[in-house]
């Protein structure tokens, strides 16, 4: 394991999964350099000697557009397989245990530290990704600290962070977000909500930090259970809030109610790969305090649209779905996967055909569940196909589906960043579309399907040793 982000960045180094990348501007080059990497299925990008910028103020770019990076960043073997790490991080969560953070006295975050006038917010090189975008942004793989003045319990979550000027940022968090409904508890009291950002952290809490857990349970908990110690965190200073002990970067601040201060936040190219061409009033962090290492790392984190291998790209949440489909009693199911950006827009489930009905049963269980009903596209397979590979998944739609009768479209949720919605349903706050779902298994009645020809593996493996092919 690693401790902090710089001995994930020297493992990321030591199995050739990273990159150093020196000169670039944080306008637009730094991203241009990026989606370079990333068409390209490339290492994780540490750019240094930024322009206008000292040397050390650095930026981490493409760490989990790989399933080893993301494998890595879970805590796990980079080698384990997808399906493997999958598998891994829903017992995970089936077993999850709150293991709550410890907290430490001293941290290297302190090393530097300004309050009131003298936070500066533009000593860091935040990037200003595409032309489209609105402006720079300091938090895009950052957490977001918040405690509920209610009950006491801290929420963290990934919540993009836009830099308005050197002591205001903005804040996007969408409206059903545990953070939004904190932020609201302190609104109502009439206060401000105090809040704390960390821009670069130990990496195994970006994956926790993106679960949306029971309202009450803390993903610091969470992480802690997953990486079998507790996280260490630092009191901060100003807010008490509990940071995390070993972040590159700290802010601390307060986020007024938007009648009294808002700002237009955006547009930000999105992860669907288009920019939604509007800015929206939303809250701003009024930044009171930073803290930060000698030499920091700012975590970037960008999805664009493909190409990226699609098999590079590990769907954690796919790890959620699965649990959540077991739950609701869909059986034999044998691997949860997706496409398109983290979120599964693609979805893919095999099973073991069981009984008539059970692909469907399967397919409306993906979008029922919580974190698979982002799928707009839903197929589910037979489990002798490899559901991690894009093509094999297609090549059972083609050759195993009829859609006259094993298709099922229906209008179903999306998200707000989904391009498909038009502006008229924008305008109405209506953010459906039509969702399909797939049926590529051999249907059970269809008594002699073709059967398949292919070699064995063994046998493949005996003619490798046999004629002396290749070095396995
Ligand atoms: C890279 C990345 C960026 C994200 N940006 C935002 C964002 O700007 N606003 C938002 O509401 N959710 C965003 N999310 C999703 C939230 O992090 C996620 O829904 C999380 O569960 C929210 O935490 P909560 O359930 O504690 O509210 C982002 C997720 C990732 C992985």
């Amino acid at each position: 394991m690693y401790r902090d982000l710089r001995e994930f960045i020297d493992k990321l180094d030591e199995i050739g999964e990273l990159k150093r990348v020196d000169g670039v501007n944080w306008k637009f080059e730094l991203q241009c350099v990026a989606e370079l990497f990333k068409e390209r299925a490339g290492p994780a990008l540490l750019f240094d000697h930024i322009q206008g910028y000292l040397p050390g103020y650095r930026v981490l770019a493409n760490v989990v557009l790989s399933a080893r990076r993301t494998a890595l960043a879970l805590g796990m073997d980079p080698d384990t397989a997808p399906m493997e790490v999958i598998k891994r991080w829903r017992k995970v969560l089936k077993d999850f245990r709150p293991v709550p953070p410890e907290y430490v006295t001293t941290a290297p975050v302190f090393e530097n530290q300004a309050t009131g006038e003298s936070v500066d917010l533009l000593k860091f090189p935040a990037p200003w990704f595409y032309p489209e975008d609105g402006g720079r942004y300091l938090g895009t793989g950052d957490i977001v600290i918040m405690r509920d003045p209610e009950e006491g319990w801290v929420n963290i979550g990934v919540y993009r962070i836009q830099m308005h000027d050197h002591k205001t940022t903005g804040i996007m968090m969408n409206p059903g977000q545990q953070g939004t409904l904190i932020m609201r508890r302190y609104h109502e009291q009439g206060k401000n909500c105090p809040v704390a950002v960390s821009l670069g952290y130990t990496a195994d809490l970006l994956y926790p930090a993106q679960q949306s857990l029971p309202w009450g349970v803390s993903e610091y908990d969470l992480a802690g259970f997953a990486r079998g110690a507790p996280i260490d965190v630092v009191e901060a200073p100003l807010t008490g809030l509990p940071v995390p002990a070993t972040s590159e970067i700290v802010l601390e601040g307060e986020i007024p109610p938007r009648s009294v201060e808002g700002r237009p936040e955006g547009p930000f190219a999105e992860s669907w790969g288009y920019s939604m061409d509007r800015a929206r009033e939303c809250e701003v962090i009024k930044v009171q305090a930073v803290y930060h290492r000698d030499d920091p790392i700012l975590w970037a984190y960008k999805d664009s649209k493909p190409p990226v291998t699609p098999s590079v790209r590990l769907p954690v949440r796919a790890a959620n779905a699965w649990n959540e489909m077991e739950a609701a009693g869909v059986p034999n199911i044998k691997g949860v996967y997706g496409f398109i950006f983290n979120d599964c827009r693609l979805g893919v489930v095999s099973i073991k055909n069981s009984y008539p009905g059970h692909p469907m049963q399967t397919g409306m269980a993906l979008q029922a569940s919580h974190q698979g009903n982002n799928s707009i596209i839903t197929i589910v397979v037979d489990d002798d196909v490899d559901i991690t590979n894009l093509e094999e998944v297609m090549w059972a739609v083609a050759s195993r589906c009829d859609p006259t009768t094993q298709v099922l479209t229906f209008r179903g949720r999306t998200s707000t960043i989904d391009p498909r919605v038009t502006p008229e349903q924008r305008a109405r706050r209506d953010i459906t579309r039509g969702h399909i779902i797939i049926d590529a298994c051999k249907p059970l009645d269809f008594k002699d399907f073709p059967p398949i020809y292919r070699f064995s593996d063994e046998m493949k493996q005996e003619m490798i040793r046999k004629y002396h092919l290749l070095k396995v």
